[in-house]
């Protein structure tokens, strides 16, 4: 043998000729728990195979969550950044992997790679009004910042939560949901685009919350998160209340496979929504997205 690299590498054992930290490797996790939560949608809580430690996540950020034989998608956290040992995702099944996840059950393993991706603005938001918009399975994304906000309740001003679904029964999360709404420091406001004669809430789009929401849009701060034509919309109706383009955040979704800024994939103009983003401050999107009519 005359190539010293190959040599070395023959020498050292396999678990260490790979860097535990390449961000390309998925690391084995196994399926605790799957909670259904509407009709295609259910939230998988993985517990980390062997004596690894839990990796702390920031809220917004995601992971890529590999069904061996099947394929890889990038999946937000759910679940709260203070007990990163219950590493949550909420899934909608759209599609060839996310129906393979569905079909998951405890003790099941999965390759996970990250956390990947920025972050909502929790530390810009100290001081002042936070709204939060969600449509459909876009408040998964926005949980792990609900509980950031509510843990911390005091550094921030009014906390408002506007959730739109499509029907009563694709509500998320709907005992928190309750228990959220029970709170005198928390306005939580839910609307479904179609409802039945039993559902006692609002029915319409949430972007039609937006004008009677309570913030004082001169000090507040808004994150956005579901379908495009969703945030298309609700940022229209943010800005008609006075809040400046710089003041929204919203979360973008594009199809992934490095999740690293490598592959291009997920890019738009100059940014990766997977380095980048998935959270981006609204006003620097505009140069990159073609959305100055917004
Ligand atoms: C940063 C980021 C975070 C994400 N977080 C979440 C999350 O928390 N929960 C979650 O459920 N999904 C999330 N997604 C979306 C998720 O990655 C896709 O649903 C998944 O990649 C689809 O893969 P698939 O193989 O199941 O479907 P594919 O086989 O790729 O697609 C099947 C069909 O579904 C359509 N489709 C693909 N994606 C979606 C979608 N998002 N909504 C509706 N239809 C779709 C496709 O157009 C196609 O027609 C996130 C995406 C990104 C980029
Ligand atoms: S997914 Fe490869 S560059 Fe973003």
């Amino acid at each position: 043998m005359d190539r010293p690299a190959e040599a070395l590498a023959m020498l050292a054992p396999e678990r260490e000729r790979i860097p535990i930290d390449d961000p390309m490797r998925p690391l084995p996790y196994a399926v605790q728990h799957v909670a259904h939560e509407s009709g295609d949608t259910f939230t998988l809580l993985l517990r980390a195979a062997g004596e690894r430690a839990p990796v702390p996540f920031a809220p917004g950020q995601f992971n890529m969550l590999y069904v061996f034989g099947v394929g890889e998608v990038p999946v937000s956290i759910s679940g709260d950044p203070a007990r990163p040992e219950l590493l949550l995702h909420t899934v909608r099944a759209v599609g060839a992997v996310t129906r393979a996840l569905q079909k998951l059950r405890k003790g099941d393993v999965v390759g996970v790679r990250g956390p990947f991706g920025s972050a909502w603005p929790m530390e810009a938001a100290t001081g002042r009004d936070v709204v939060i918009v969600a449509g459909g399975i876009g408040l998964a994304p926005l949980r792990p910042a609900l509980y950031h906000l509510l843990a911390r309740r005091e550094r921030y001003g009014r906390l408002a939560l506007l959730y739109g679904a499509r029907t009563p029964r694709d509500l998320l999360f709907r005992r928190e949901l309750r228990d959220w709404r029970a709170r005198f420091d928390f306005d939580v406001e839910v609307t479904v685009d179609r409802a039945g004669p039993d559902w006692q809430g609002g029915v319409g789009v949430v972007t039609k919350l937006v004008g009677r929401a309570p913030f004082d849009p001169e000090h507040a701060l808004a994150c956005v998160c579901g379908p495009e034509i969703m945030i298309r919309f609700t940022v229209q109706a943010l800005l008609r209340r006075g809040l400046s383009a710089s003041d929204v955040w919203v979360s973008l979704e594009r199809n992934m496979k490095c999740a690293v800024g490598l592959c291009g994939h997920c890019q738009f103009g100059a940014a990766f929504v997977c380095k980048d983003g998935p959270v981006f401050r609204y006003d620097r999107t505009l140069p990159f997205f073609g959305l100055r009519e917004v």
